[in-house]
């Protein structure tokens, strides 16, 4: 074989199987710090010679036709600068790093920057779809310089899930847009693994079906919601612990860890002044999570919450209301940060797309991404989708059935943080008036910062004391 199509760095399960995927119809040289991980991936899971295996960075690059192309399917942070000090040496004006993790969208448009100054390009590429996306296809959203992007494009289209609608990658835009759009899509998902987790805890706690009739139900619902975390959420409740008599579920500790883009989506979305509640709820729900030990002794000070009676019938139905409106307010509010994002940033997104490329292959595909293309596609200038007449109607009759779950869970005393958040973000932006008025006449009181008028333009100060 002559000089290999893109080399990968990093052999973790998401970088072999990317590999294997990539080969189906590219050539590919791979290499990995530990070799003993190479050999064992070459031995035991490769049988395509598309594939070479390399020993160091040296071998690697000079497999390589020009311009080099290297794919970086490494841990986000530090090991990222590591590796690209590693390569730089080796590399020349033209070659193109193509960075394939969770990186934090500040340390993209850094790299970029530096790998710039020697003319070697820099793409920001987020991968959704996890160990079994990257081996069959998994959704692929690619950010940095466009001439660059288009020497790769064939390989990105080929790796990609397949819809009607096309492959499930598009160029999204320059410097970090690619690992922003990356990120918000993993606050989304932040959102609404919580809103499924607290429709669980509705379930199991208020409503007290087990395990297997909750599959059943998240099964019959996702009938219409057609959501990949709804379905192995299903699958989930079904699985049967291999060591005890107890489904797994409950086995399982209540206690879930983060590896930081949720974080970073609230952040960046406070900085940029946008609310995300319901994502903001994901990722606090999991801090919340992880003072077991404080939740233990806090929960023997006080008495255990009697359960509210529900009928089992009428409240169902409520509670799937509750699901899908928590449910789009994630998408929402992640649409409405990305909106921001691309001002801000220049990114010049476009949402239809965004929407389109999520609809297979990520984590947060779900039937509600076509009625989102068709509300972007309808209205480039949508400001949020709460007011498409997609989900305008539904979304209203789901909050009104929504009241019934929140009020009987706090009878119960059951956080729904997500659930919570998600009404309010609803209710707050189709409200014409919010008590920021007294905000406003706070602020001057005590501070002297003024405040604006109904009545006329300009600034105001009233000596209240
Ligand atoms: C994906 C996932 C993937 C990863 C998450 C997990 O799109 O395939 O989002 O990137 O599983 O980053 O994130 P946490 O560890 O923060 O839950």
């Amino acid at each position: 074989m002559g000089k290999y199509e893109i080399a990968l760095i990093g052999l973790s399960v998401m970088g072999q199987n990317l590999s294997l995927n990539i080969a189906k119809n590219h050539s590919i040289a791979v290499y990995n710090r530990t070799s003993s991980k190479t050999e064992n991936f070459m031995n035991n899971k490769v049988k395509n010679e598309n594939i070479k295996a390399t020993y160091s960075i040296e071998e690697l690059l000079d497999s390589l036709e020009k311009p080099r192309k290297v794919m970086l399917m490494i841990k986000a942070g530090k090991p990222v600068d590591l590796v690209i000090e590693e390569l730089k040496p080796h590399l020349e004006s033209g070659d193109i790093i193509i960075d394939g993790g969770n990186s934090y969208f500040e340390d993209t448009n850094r790299r970029n920057k530096i790998l710039a100054e020697d003319g070697i390009h820099y793409l920001g590429v987020g991968i959704s779809g996890g160990e079994y996306g990257a081996l069959h296809g998994p959704s692929i959203m690619p950010g940095g310089d466009q001439e660059a992007y288009a020497e790769v494009e064939k390989i990105f289209e080929d790796a990609a899930a397949k819809t009607e609608h096309g492959n499930c990658v598009s160029y999204l835009g320059p410097n970090s847009a690619g690992h922003y759009v990356k990120m918000v899509h993993n606050g989304i998902e932040y959102g609404i693994m919580e809103s499924i987790a607290e429709v669980y805890d509705y379930m199991r706690k208020v409503i007290k079906l087990n395990p297997e009739e909750m599959s059943r139900v998240f099964a019959d619902w996702n009938e219409e919601f057609k959501s990949y975390l709804i379905e192995i959420t299903a699958e989930i409740l079904q699985r049967d612990d291999l060591e005890t008599d107890e489904k797994l579920i409950d086995i399982i500790l209540d206690k879930a860890k983060h590896k930081g883009t949720g974080k970073w989506s609230v952040q960046s979305a406070l900085d940029l002044g946008t609310a995300v509640p319901t994502i903001n709820a994901g990722v606090n729900a999991r801090l919340m999570s992880a003072l077991k030990v404080e939740r233990i002794e806090n929960s023997a000070l006080f008495d255990q919450p009697k359960k509210a009676k529900v009928n089992i019938e009428k409240i169902l139905p409520k509670l799937k209301s509750a699901l899908y409106l928590t449910s789009l307010s994630a998408y929402a509010e992640g649409f409405k940060l990305l909106k921001a994002a691309s001002e801000e940033y220049n990114y010049d997104l476009n949402y239809q797309e965004i929407a389109r490329i999520w609809e297979d292959g990520c984590i947060i595909r779900s039937g509600l991404l076509q009625p989102i293309q068709k509300a972007f596609a309808e209205n480039k200038n949508l400001k949020t989708l709460i007011t498409a007449p997609q989900f305008r109607i539904k979304l209203y009759q789901d909050a009104k059935n929504t009241r019934d779950v929140i009020n009987t869970a706090a009878e119960s005393e059951l956080p729904l943080p997500a659930v919570h958040s998600a009404l309010d973000y609803f209710f707050s932006l189709k409200s014409k008036e919010l008590p920021a008025n007294l905000i406003q006449a706070q602020r001057d009181f005590f501070g002297a910062h003024t405040y604006q008028r109904r009545d006329k333009e300009g600034s105001f100060h009233t000596e209240w004391e």
